[in-house]
């Protein structure tokens, strides 16, 4: 599995702690930036990652920024990425389950490092459930998605 993780100066304090948790697994991963704690647009580190998903250079993503919210909106933006928003552990395995997301984003100022691990680990550890009701929501997000962004 590789991994395309990006954050924002407002992600730049926990971006290590994930970096060592990918590292300790054995994880491959590709750090999109950023690499300092200077403003910056959390835009550009959300497409960045979310492309690098969508052309399947990496199996899923990881954004970090204050919130989350703002990486998430972008990411949902891009074509084929699916972005989950997660603050709890719930969500964050709900959301491969249920919605197959490719892609996870949540806030440095919302939670702290070992909840972020945790996070992660049920992120990139649970399968997509691939029950027939689940696929067929995901075919009709992806359906809208054919429409609306050609
Ligand atoms: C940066 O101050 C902050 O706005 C950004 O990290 C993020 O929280 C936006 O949604």
């Amino acid at each position: 599995m590789k991994v395309a993780i990006g954050c924002d100066h407002g992600g730049i304090n926990l971006k290590p702690a994930l970096i060592d948790y990918l590292e300790k697994k054995g994880i491959e991963y590709i750090d999109f930036g950023c690499y300092g704690k200077d403003s910056v647009d959390y835009n550009e580190y959300a497409l960045a990652v979310s492309e690098s998903v969508a052309k399947k250079e990496c199996d899923l993503g990881i954004l970090i920024c204050g919130t989350g919210i703002g990486m998430s909106i972008v990411a949902n933006k891009v074509k084929g990425i699916r972005c989950g928003h997660c603050h709890d552990v719930f969500s964050a395995r709900m959301t491969r389950e249920h919605n197959d997301a490719n892609v996870l984003a949540f806030g440095e100022r919302v939670i702290g490092v070992g909840l972020m691990l945790d996070i992660v680990e049920a992120f990139l550890t649970t399968p997509f459930s691939n029950g027939d009701r689940h696929v067929n929501r995901v075919n009709k997000i992806q359906a809208l998605e054919d429409k609306n962004f050609k």
